[in-house]
């Protein structure tokens, strides 16, 4: 047998977690996380298989973080699903699962959190979740304190969160890389997410519309359109066709620094937000500007 039918034990301590990892470490493996809400599908699978390939000892961190859901959103309702997740991390044959409680990531009477500032939040989806990045940076700094691990591994689907995350590791000159992932998507484009759980079955098929029009939008900029507000506008009246679907954002920005763009000279990321009955969707696709040393031509 090998080792992918392995169960993975579970732990939900960090005095557990540290113990298992110095094994892993003594015997010389290094070591990946992959930090999750749970509620684990494809697209988890994706950044758990990565670390299985370059990482000889691989954690899921699976925890719904209370501090990264603003008030009014959906941490109480967040899918929960224990055995549809320990199923994932057996096919994967992850190592080692890290499930803790509340208490034991956010001891009472802690008093500490980790921010990034400045234009990276301040933009997408950080006004419209007040303190999400600010809980999700705080949740990964805590988790990669716990771990120590060499490698962490987050999905391009949270494209804003994975700047943010890196943005943090460089500054706190964190000892570990972060790794990106490319977004998995279902057959018809939809990014996968827990989310989409909350979605009825007419939803469902709307929903696609996000992924159709950032295709689109890709495709003008491969026939050559270079006007940021024209792409956006395409994507803005796509949805805006569909019924079922309330878009919060559709904005083009600097792939690294998330600066507004007009004109599309250098690398930029097109994202979207929007609710699609209860559940909010967020999508994006990366634009290379790719140089041009053909421009002069063989006359
Ligand atoms: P969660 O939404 O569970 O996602 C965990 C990781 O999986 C993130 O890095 C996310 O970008 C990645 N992911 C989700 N859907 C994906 C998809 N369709 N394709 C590729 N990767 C995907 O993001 C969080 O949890 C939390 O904010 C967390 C980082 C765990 C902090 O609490």
């Amino acid at each position: 047998m090998g080792d992918k039918a392995r169960v993975p034990e579970v732990v939900t301590t960090v005095a557990q977690i540290r113990e298992q990892v110095a094994a892993a470490r003594a015997s010389g493996k290094s070591i990946g996380v992959v930090p999750t809400l749970g509620a684990l599908h494809e697209g988890h699978a994706a950044l758990m298989e990565r670390a299985r390939v370059e990482c000889g000892y691989v954690v899921v961190t699976i925890f719904v973080n209370p501090t990264q859901f603003p008030p009014g959103e959906d941490f109480e309702r967040y899918p929960r699903d224990p055995e549809g997740d320990m199923k994932k991390a057996v096919e994967v044959g992850v190592d080692l699962v890290f499930a803790p409680p509340v208490s034991e990531i956010y001891p009472p009477g802690d008093c500490t959190v980790v921010e990034v500032t400045g234009p990276l939040v301040e933009c997408l989806c950080g006004p419209h979740r007040p303190g999400h990045f600010r809980g999700v940076t705080t949740v990964c700094a805590r988790l990669f304190n716990i771990v120590g691990a060499d490698k962490a591994y987050f999905g391009e689907k949270d494209y804003q969160q994975l700047l943010v995350i890196e943005q943090m590791a460089r500054d706190l000159r964190l000892p570990l890389e972060i790794v990106p992932v490319a977004t998995v998507r279902e057959r018809d484009g939809l990014a996968m997410s827990s989310r989409n759980r909350y979605l009825s079955p007419e939803e469902r098929e709307a929903a696609t519309v996000l992924y159709r029009a950032l295709s689109e939008a890709k495709r003008r900029f491969e026939g050559g359109e270079r006007e940021a507000a024209v792409l956006v506008a395409g994507v803005r009246e796509s949805i805006g066709g569909e019924a079922l679907v309330k878009l919060q954002y559709a904005e083009l920005r600097d792939a690294e620094t998330l600066e507004e763009m007009g004109r599309l000279d250098r690398r930029a990321v097109l994202a979207v937000a929007a609710f699609v009955g209860e559940a909010r969707l967020i999508d994006n696709v990366v634009l290379e500007v790719q140089d041009s040393p053909l421009e002069c031509g063989t006359g």
